[in-house]
């Protein structure tokens, strides 16, 4: 099962299991991580599951659609590590990925 490292706004990092296929969102959520509201419960239309990806991961992930890069540009804290987390599913290729939960706009 692959491992999903996160960290909170604190800074503070914890390991967590997540089943292939989920969305690293329901990870999180799932995970109780609170302040990642995740809204829009997976709809890619609200951007308040916005993290930061390690950018050693960065070729393996999917590629950003149009929805995704347009809620992004709507945050004031978008970097070149954004990511909506809703939109990345787990996978054995991502086995230890960390993300970083994006300040709340
Ligand atoms: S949960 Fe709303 S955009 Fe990801």
């Amino acid at each position: 099962m692959p491992k999903l490292i996160v960290v909170n706004r604190e800074g503070e990092e914890r390991a967590v299991d997540g089943d292939n296929g989920l969305s690293v969102m329901e990870i999180v959520r799932d995970n109780g991580f609170d302040e990642l509201l995740a809204l829009c419960g997976g709809c890619c239309s609200c951007a308040t599951c916005h993290v930061y990806i390690d950018p050693a991961f960065a070729d393996k992930l999917p590629a950003m659609s149009e929805d995704e890069n347009d809620l992004l540009d709507s945050s004031d804290h978008r970097n070149e590590q954004s990511r909506l987390s809703c939109q990345i599913m787990i996978s054995d290729d991502l086995d230890g990925l960390r993300v970083t939960i994006a300040p709340e706009d």
